[in-house]
C-alpha cells in the first residue's frame, strides 16, 4: 500500500508537480495523425499535463504545436485560421509558423518587431500515425524513442485515441494488471466463459486475446529493465511433447512513463496512457502487425463500436455514472459484464474508481504485484529525476525490439526471458546520450 502523500506525487501531473517535470522529460503523443488528416485542415485543441496548447498542419504537411493562448493577447488559436504555411489568430491575425516565427502583425507594421520575437512553439515528430511532442526543458530535449509500430506499411498499423475523466495512473495500472484479464474481460480472454457466437466467425484473425486457461491467479514474475520493468503472468500449461510440465507464460513490456505493450497471438497492443491534466487521460491504443487491419472489425473487438459511447471524430468517453456506463443488465448472462467490449470495460471500470484513486484505502493481494512495481518504478524514476539524472529510459532511441508475449508454453526451469533478448535495454555502450 502506498501512502495518501505518495499517491498526491505519483497522480499530479502539472508544470511545478515532481512526476509533471518528470513527465515533461519524454517525448509525449498529442494526438493522432488523423486528427490533423490533411495541410491546411482544422487545428486541434491540446491538452498536454496540466497545459493548453493548439496543434496544427500547414500548407507543406509539416504538423506544429504553440500554446493555445496567442502571444499577442491571450484569444484562443483554435479558433484561428490555417492557411499559407501558419496559423492567424482571429483576433487581430498575427499569423504564425510551426516553428513559432512569427509570419504577419498586421496591427503592428514594425518588421523588426516581429523578427525579434518567436511564439511558444515546440518540438514536434510525426511517427507511428501519431504526432508527439515535447515540451520540457529546450536545453534537454532528449531522443526522439522509436517504437516497432513505426515500421512496416500502414495498413498494417492501426491508432485510436480514448480521451477518458480518469487520472492517467489507474489506467497505467489497469494495462499491468494481468489477472483481471480473465475475469473482467472473460467474454474474449477467458476460455471457461462462453464464446461471443454472434461476433466470433467474422472476428478470428482478430481474436487472439485468449488466455490459456481459466486460471485467474496466475503467478507473477517480475523483472526489472533500464526503461521500467516486464513481467510474466505464469499459468498451468500442458505437458510438452517430452513429458516436462510446462507453464504457459504471458509477458508485458512496461515503457514509463506512459507505455505497455500488450501481448496477442497475431499482433500486438502499444498503449499510451497520457495525461491531459490530473483528472483526464487521452489514452492511444495502437495495434501492429504482420497484415493488414479491418478498422471497422477492430472497433467491433474494442468494443469502440457504440457511437453513443464513443466515435472517431472527438474521440471523448461518454460512459459515467449517469449514463450507467451504457450498461445491460439484462444481457450479463451471455456477457459477463454487460459492457459493450475491452475498451469500454477498461475505461468504464477506470471511471467508476472516481477521477483520482485512493490508493491508501486499497487491499492488495499478490496478483497485484506488477501494479506495485509500476508505482515502485514511477517512484524510482522520480527519485532519480530529483536528484538530478535522468529518469528511467529518457537515454534509449530504440525501443523497436522491445517485446510482450502471447501465451507460450515454457517448460518449467526455462527462463521466459531468453524469448525476449531485447527487453532489458540496450547496453551501456549503446544508448543514446541525451544533450545537455
Ligand atoms: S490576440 Fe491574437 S492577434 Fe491579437
Ligand atoms: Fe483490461
Amino acid at each position: 500500500m502506498i501512502s495518501a502523500r505518495e499517491n498526491e506525487i505519483l497522480t499530479r501531473v502539472g508544470a511545478d508537480t515532481p512526476m509533471g517535470k518528470m513527465m515533461r522529460r519524454y517525448w509525449l503523443p498529442v494526438c493522432t495523425s488523423e486528427q490533423l488528416p490533411k495541410p491546411d485542415s482544422d487545428p486541434l485543441r491540446v491538452r498536454l499535463l496540466g497545459e493548453r496548447f493548439v496543434a496544427f498542419r500547414d500548407t507543406s504537411g509539416r504538423p506544429g504545436m504553440l500554446e493555445e493562448y496567442c502571444m499577442h493577447r491571450r484569444a484562443s488559436l483554435a479558433l484561428g485560421r490555417v492557411e499559407e504555411n501558419g496559423i492567424r489568430c482571429l483576433y487581430h491575425g498575427w499569423k504564425f509558423g510551426v516553428d513559432g516565427s512569427i509570419q504577419e502583425t498586421p496591427n503592428h507594421c514594425d518588421d523588426r518587431f516581429r523578427q525579434r520575437l518567436r511564439a511558444p512553439a515546440f518540438p514536434v515528430r510525426e511517427a507511428g500515425g501519431m504526432v508527439w511532442a515535447y515540451i520540457g526543458p529546450a536545453d534537454r530535449e532528449p531522443p526522439f524513442q522509436k517504437y516497432e509500430f513505426f515500421e512496416g506499411p500502414g495498413e498494417n498499423r492501426l491508432v485510436f485515441r480514448i480521451n477518458t475523466p480518469a487520472n492517467y495512473l489507474q489506467l497505467y495500472e489497469g494495462g499491468t494488471d494481468s489477472s483481471h484479464v480473465g475475469i473482467l474481460h472473460c467474454n474474449m480472454a477467458n476460455p471457461e466463459w462462453k464464446t461471443r457466437p454472434d461476433n466470433a466467425p467474422a472476428l478470428n484473425d482478430y481474436l487472439s486475446v485468449a488466455l490459456a486457461n481459466g486460471d485467474n491467479a496466475p503467478d507473477m514474475e517480475i523483472e526489472n529493465t533500464e526503461y521500467g520493468f516486464h513481467y510474466a503472468a505464469k499459468r498451468e500449461g500442458p505437458r510438452s511433447e517430452d513429458g516436462r510440465e510446462t507453464s504457459s507464460v504471458r509477458v508485458t513490456a512496461v515503457i514509463l512513463p506512459t507505455c505497455r505493450i500488450i501481448p496477442l497471438t497475431q499482433y500486438q497492443f502499444f498503449v499510451f496512457e497520457v495525461p491531459q491534466d490530473d483528472t483526464r487521460t487521452s489514452t492511444y491504443i495502437v495495434a501492429h502487425g504482420p497484415k493488414p487491419f479491418d478498422r471497422d472489425k477492430m472497433k467491433v473487438v474494442l468494443g469502440l463500436n457504440n457511437e453513443r459511447l464513443w466515435n472517431e471524430k472527438d474521440c471523448e468517453y461518454r460512459a459515467t455514472e449517469e449514463n450507467l456506463f451504457g450498461q445491460d443488465r439484462s444481457n450479463m448472462d451471455v456477457a459477463w459484464s454487460g459492457l459493450s467490449g475491452l475498451v469500454p470495460e477498461d475505461a468504464s471500470i477506470g471511471v467508476s474508481m472516481g477521477p483520482i484513486v485512493e490508493r491508501h484505502k486499497e487491499m492488495l493481494v499478490a496478483g497485484d504485484a506488477a501494479v506495485v512495481r509500476l508505482r515502485e518504478r514511477l517512484l524510482d524514476s522520480l527519485r532519480r529525476h530529483e536528484a538530478g539524472q535522468d529518469p528511467l529510459g529518457l537515454t534509449i532511441a530504440d525501443y523497436s525490439k522491445v517485446r510482450s508475449l502471447a501465451d507460450t508454453n515454457v517448460p518449467d526451469g526455462e527462463r521466459w526471458q531468453s524469448l525476449l533478448p531485447h527487453n532489458l535495454g540496450p547496453s551501456e555502450e549503446k544508448r543514446v546520450l541525451a544533450p545537455v
